[in-house]
């Protein structure tokens, strides 16, 4: 490997939201923020952009809308309009601009679960009406999505909030199953909000379809969500776009910033400029080396952590551990006191997820193993 994704970074001293949640005792395995260095050809270009000294307000350039609609084709056969770019702070903001933009207070709105819970959380931004549709556990370990119960919740229009691939179950949606959601949402004239942040990360050969890419019909209804920010770990620069085919569409979600979602930053269009131009190689071998430590995980967890069961993640550097039939009053609250070790709360990304927590592998082997090894001797302990 010519990148050192084994390396340890300390970073308490850093601001890092992930490590000043806990006190330092304590593994931080949870927010999706990987603990690797970000791409050096990155660093590099914000270090020769910070010898100008000035860093007023900033808008994007050709030359970044060129990489990225070069980059969606190159990766995904994915050809878009460099106009239908639209940038903004964050995928969150994104997500909450297009519910407000498009859907009316009568109207569903569609959440799988578990989920990201800034997506279970919008339509009560917005007063619009919920609806948290489950995944069916397939017999071979797989989840799907109720198609019958979607087509019922989205009558009389509405919108699906779709997370693909999906946080927490690091699901990549196959083509046949995103097709059908899709066809059910164009059917019942409902929009597709499609949060895509996790696009570049997905596993064994599986290649990410923008649910966009699928029709041209498709398109016209679909908003899409994308950042550098989780593939090329460089999430503090708040920087992501969407991506919007119809103009009146595209006109209708970019008025609902309202004062209130503001420009990006030029450190952040610097850092995304070059992701997709220049950090290929290292994407690469990141997508390898998280690929390891998956299979380790999966491993580990089958012969080390007896009572915990997981599908394997198709997608991302989250693992959705199913803690069940451990008995725990609250997993995530053992964790944390008995093995030191923060991972995310289920409770958060369902309601009915309370036996479940989110652990993020995206790290340095060496502190995956630690922290795998801090929850099997609080689980030995438990048996004592
Ligand atoms: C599915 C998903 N969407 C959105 C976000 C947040 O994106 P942003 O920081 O760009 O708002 C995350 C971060 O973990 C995420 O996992």
């Amino acid at each position: 490997m010519t990148f050192n994704f084994d390396q340890v970074h300390d970073r308490h001293a850093t601001g890092s939201t992930k490590w000043s949640r806990y006190p330092d005792e304590v593994l931080p395995m949870w927010v999706a923020d990987m603990d690797f260095a970000a791409p050096p050809v990155i660093i590099q270009a914000l270090q020769k952009r910070l010898e100008h000294p000035l860093l007023g307000y900033s808008v994007c350039q050709d030359n970044l809308r060129q990489a990225i609609v070069a980059d969606l084709w190159n990766k995904y056969a994915w050809r878009v309009d460099p106009q239908a770019l639209v940038f903004l702070p964050g995928v969150e903001s994104g997500f909450n601009m297009a519910l407000k933009a498009l859907v009316q207070s009568q109207q569903n709105v569609v959440v799988q679960v578990p989920n990201y819970p800034p997506l279970r959380h919008a339509p009560g931004h917005w007063g619009l009406n919920k609806v948290e549709l489950g995944f069916d556990l397939q017999a071979d370990g797989s989840y799907a999505t109720p198609l019958d119960s979607l087509r019922q919740s989205l009558q009389g229009g509405g919108a699906l909030l779709l997370s693909n691939p999906h946080n927490p179950l690091g699901k990549a949606f196959p083509r046949e199953e995103l097709q059908a959601i899709a066809d059910i949402c164009l059917e019942q004239n409902a929009w597709i909000i499609s949060d895509e942040i996790h696009a570049e990360l997905c596993f064994d050969g599986r290649v990410h379809i923008p649910t966009a890419s699928l029709s041209e019909d498709i398109s016209r209804r679909t908003i899409t969500l994308m950042s550098a920010s989780k593939a090329y770990n460089i999430a503090g620069l708040k920087t992501s776009f969407m991506i919007i085919d119809d103009p009146a569409v595209r006109s209708r979600v970019n008025h609902a910033r309202c004062g209130m979602v503001d420009s990006v930053n030029p450190l952040g269009l610097e850092a995304t400029r070059v992701a997709y131009s220049e950090a290929g190689p290292w994407l690469a071998e990141l997508k390898t080396y998280l690929q390891a430590n998956r299979d380790w995980l999966m491993e580990a967890v089958r012969t080390r952590l007896p009572g915990i069961s997981l599908q394997v993640p198709q997608s991302t550097y989250l693992a959705w551990l199913d803690c069940s039939a451990l008995g725990l009053a609250d997993p995530q609250q053992f964790f944390l006191q008995q093995a030191k070790v923060g991972l995310s709360a289920g409770l958060d990304f369902g309601d009915e997820h309370q036996q479940f927590v989110r652990l993020n592998f995206g790290c340095p082997r060496s502190l995956l193993e630690e922290g795998i090894a801090r929850m099997e001797r609080s689980l030995n302990n438990l048996k004592v």
